[in-house]
């Protein structure tokens, strides 16, 4: 029997009684999909998928994506991204080691935007009293929505934001001790900015949704840049308060799959070089659940 359990915060819900390495059927992918869309943020404990297995569960809510920072990726799951600190015998990265380390939404920066990211955990850091550490930490963004202030609901009624890749990469890269390269034209070009509503309309549960990150949103679109920057400032503090806020702390073996129409999310780099951290990530994308919209 499959339970939904709400965890006592703004999101999140545990998923007890499936496997996901195997095939599950129709009314499980259903009751998944209704899940997130009211909880945000789903955590399916003790799993273990390779990754063929999660590409087949992930790959039944949407499409797949694969990442722009991922195409050299070789192999044969181009989807499958490993995110880790960990390096090999001859010292080359496992994994990408920086990922998602501030505030942002995944795939804001594209035309088809991101419906879940589905991330395994194979290694989670731990400190020397065993508590895990690289918490992700999540922010509910139809709660930030409906607590806006009536005039600004109003004025952003109708606005679009214009979203970019290069924002947070640029960012990522002027950090210290950043091994990122500028993206080359042909990643720009394949990923160039794109607008999108501000307030979205979630297509599983009709939900009203802030769609906005300090991430990837550059601008609003049409506004002077002042204006634009003083409303995206004050839309950046206000939808990250304390009440908006879930902390998730890992355990291997968790399978999280979060709503990235509705959440923000950030990675907490507080472990270190020794400390290993890695994950097995595959995105899925909105394209399915735009199609076929769940209410009316
Ligand atoms: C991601 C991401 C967060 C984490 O996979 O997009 O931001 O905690 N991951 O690894
Ligand atoms: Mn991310």
């Amino acid at each position: 029997m499959v339970t939904v359990v709400a965890n006592d915060a703004v999101l999140g819900a545990t998923v007890d009684g499936l496997d996901l390495a195997q095939p599950l059927p129709d009314a499980a992918i259903e009751t998944i999909l209704t899940a997130l869309a009211s909880h945000g943020v789903l955590r399916f404990p003790n799993q273990d998928l390779s990754p063929a297995q999660q590409k087949a569960f992930a790959c039944r809510f949407g499409s797949l994506e694969v990442n722009v920072a991922n195409r050299n990726a070789t192999g044969e799951h181009p989807e499958i991204m490993i995110l880790s600190n960990m390096v090999d015998a001859a010292g080359k990265p496992l994994g990408l080691a920086d990922a998602g380390q501030d505030w942002h939404t995944d795939m804001s920066y594209s035309a088809t935007i991101a419906l879940a990211n589905v991330l395994f955990a194979i290694k989670v850091p731990h400190d020397d009293h065993g508590q895990p550490l690289g918490d992700t930490r999540f922010a509910d963004m139809i709660a930030a929505y409906e607590a806006l202030p009536t005039a600004l609901k109003q004025r952003l009624d109708g606005v679009t934001i214009t979203h970019d890749f290069n924002l947070f990469w640029e960012r990522m890269r002027a950090r210290p001790g950043s091994n990122r390269q500028p993206l080359t034209p042909e990643q720009r070009a394949e990923k160039p900015p794109v607008s999108h509503p501000a307030v979205m309309v979630h297509p599983v549960s009709g939900a009203k949704v802030l769609y906005a990150n300090p991430g990837y949103a550059a601008c609003i679109d049409g506004w002077e840049k002042a204006d634009s920057d003083a409303v995206l400032a004050f839309l950046f503090r206000h939808q990250l308060q304390d009440a908006f806020l879930y902390d998730h702390h890992w355990t291997e073996g968790d399978l999280m799959m979060w709503d990235n129409i509705a959440t923000l999310h950030y990675a907490v780099a507080d472990y270190g070089a020794h400390q290993h951290r890695m994950m097995q990530r595959c995105q899925v994308m909105a394209d399915q659940v735009f199609a076929h919209p769940r209410f009316r």
